[in-house]
């Protein structure tokens, strides 16, 4: 297998990058009136604009020889077709068999899922409805009014991103929360003001064996059971996701409330399994059944439009344009919408815990940047705090900006004023700020010469900053969907031009190995000697301080 970094298109992209590297994006708007509408493309009523990137036609057709040279079509039918493509787990990967509305088969290394797939679709939506009908009674006949989602990673930020950002679809007397960190405060502050009589944990878990989602799990049980005392009454209080049945079970969940997640869905795409659950209870099942409509729409369109109307394909492309020609670490993701607050956070797993890789499908250590480090938070806020960086620092931060055009009460001023800010960072980025546009904006203001002088360097703006953006019409559920599912086979295209497994996560299990040997040395107060005189010294010194609290001990 030719190594990425040897293949011709990247070889021709390299030439190509040392022709156009330096070229302003203003002179490339100035050349070209249709740049707009050639680097633009729509799915329903998204629109994904890509002009604002140091591309010129030329860029986008190496850069899509590149995706046929590492044959990103034919990977793409492989993960459809449901052929082991996680090789180092042996096992296929069938997110997308989840929001398949097409009413055909998919298989799985050979065996149709979608029964499966449906059986367990239809089960959580009865159990939704139950509890959203008020019918799902809890051990003292009260129904409930606070559904706590306890899981980590995959089988949380999903949930949480959605119900968040499909807070206007939500039901009103119902209130959703998540707890996923260990640190006790997490569930102490939820459960604070709760009645467990009323209460429903979810315990989602795909191995249900995480440490943090079980700690906290025996938690939330110990708390039922001081106020409903009987143990055969918990499972009133307690239902489950997970594809290890057994160990729900075991651990007290009535086996008709354990909903199931299958081994060909991994955790950070798997909001569109069961693990979904609190967003069908929090939004619906119709609404849910649109998330799952928009989702199967990007499939759709990923999987048949060509590679150069392909959006996620150009996303992606673009993203190796920057981190690997000109050697950005970085990437921004931006949402102008404020229920979008966890969308960065949800697609920080989803791309880092994929792409963040540095050994190839053989085994080799590759010897070319892999996946970005991704941050990003709401766009209004960012200006205010990090954009600084962005506008005028020594990094190229690509962005992509997300917004919609109707923020159900799309005629308010506050929303009028948020999508002025959207279209003005994009422009500023891109222009930047010349000398001349300096000098004159400093004259105007009566500044004189000297202060013009001395104030020069701090207000250029060397502009040149790409950015993509995203409109919609407004976050609905399958908008958001679709949203999701793009930047999903985006991280997919870019897996497979680095050559990596997108979806095994060896790098999470060293750690947490660690934390397990460590966490009996914390069981007395022994001096420690066993690791490095750093690790020692830290856990020394947290032996000796930690008798200060008697609680602690
Ligand atoms: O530690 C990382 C990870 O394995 C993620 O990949 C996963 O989403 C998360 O932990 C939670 O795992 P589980 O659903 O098995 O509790």
């Amino acid at each position: 297998m030719t190594a990425t970094h040897k293949r011709k298109a990247w070889k021709k992209l390299q030439s190509h990058y040392d022709k156009i590297k330096d070229v302003h994006m203003r002179d490339m708007f100035k050349e070209d009136d249709h740049r707009y509408s050639k680097f633009s493309l729509t799915l329903n009523d998204i629109l994904f604009d890509y002009s604002k990137n140091r591309i010129t036609q030329d860029s986008v057709d190496l850069l899509l020889e590149l995706a046929k040279e590492c044959e990103v079509e034919k990977w793409r039918e492989r993960m459809f077709d449901g052929e082991a493509i996680n090789h180092t787990e042996n096992r296929a990967v069938l997110h997308s068999a989840l929001r398949n509305r097409s009413g055909k088969q998919m298989f799985a290394q050979g065996e149709n899922v979608m029964p499966d797939i449906r059986q367990e679709l239809e089960r959580i939506t009865r159990l939704a409805n139950s509890i959203r009908t008020r019918q799902w009674r809890g051990a003292t006949n009260q129904p409930i009014t606070d559904v706590i989602n306890i899981g980590i990673g995959g089988s949380h930020l999903g949930p949480m991103m959605a119900t968040e950002a499909l807070h206007p679809y939500a039901i009103h007397d119902l209130k959703l929360h998540y707890v996923n960190n260990i640190d006790e405060n997490h569930i102490n502050n939820t459960l604070e003001t709760l009645n467990p009589e009323t209460t429903l944990f979810i315990i989602a878990s795909k191995s249900f064996t995480t440490q943090d989602t079980m700690m906290n799990a025996e938690t939330a049980r110990d708390w039922l059971l001081h106020k409903i005392g009987d143990e055969s009454l918990l499972e009133l209080h307690m239902v489950a996701v997970t594809s290890n049945t057994e160990a729900a079970v075991k651990f007290g969940i009535n086996e008709q409330n354990v909903f199931k997640m299958w081994d060909w869905v991994g955790g950070r795409y798997s909001m569109w399994s069961a693990i979904g659950l609190p967003i069908v209870i929090s939004i619906g099942p119709e609404n849910f059944e649109m998330l799952l409509q928009g989702a199967y729409e990007a499939d759709q369109h990923f999987r048949n439009a060509p590679l150069d109307e392909n959006i996620p394909v150009i996303m992606a492309m673009l993203g190796i344009w920057y981190n690997n020609f000109f050697h950005s670490e970085s990437i921004a993701i931006l949402p102008y919408d404020q229920n979008m607050h966890r969308f960065p956070a949800y697609l920080q797993q989803a791309d880092m815990e994929s792409n963040g890789k540095a050994v190839d499908r053989e085994g080799n250590p590759v010897e070319y940047s892999t996946g970005p480090v991704l941050f990003g938070e709401i766009g209004i806020a960012s200006q205010h705090a990090f954009y600084q960086l962005l506008h005028q620092g020594t990094k190229l931060v690509p962005a992509d900006m997300l917004a919609p055009i109707s923020n159900y009460s799309c005629l308010s001023n506050h929303h009028r004023a948020l999508m002025s800010n959207v279209f003005a960072q994009t422009e500023a980025l891109m222009m930047g700020k010349t000398e001349e546009e300096v000098i004159a904006e400093l004259t105007a203001e009566g500044k004189s010469e000297e202060e013009i002088k001395f104030l020069l360097p701090y207000k250029l703006f060397p502009g040149n900053k790409p950015t993509n953006t995203f409109l919609f019409y407004t976050l609905d559920p399958k908008t958001l969907g679709t949203l999701i599912a793009l930047y999903e086979h985006k991280i997919f295209v870019q897996g497979i031009i680095w050559n990596l497994n997108s979806f095994d996560q060896w790098g999470v299990e060293l750690g947490k190995k660690m934390a397990k040997t460590i966490l009996d040395e914390l069981a007395d107060n022994e001096m420690i000697e066993t690791h490095d005189s750093s690790t020692n010294g830290l856990i020394n010194y947290y032996l000796k301080l930690r008798t200060l609290n008697p609680n602690n001990n």
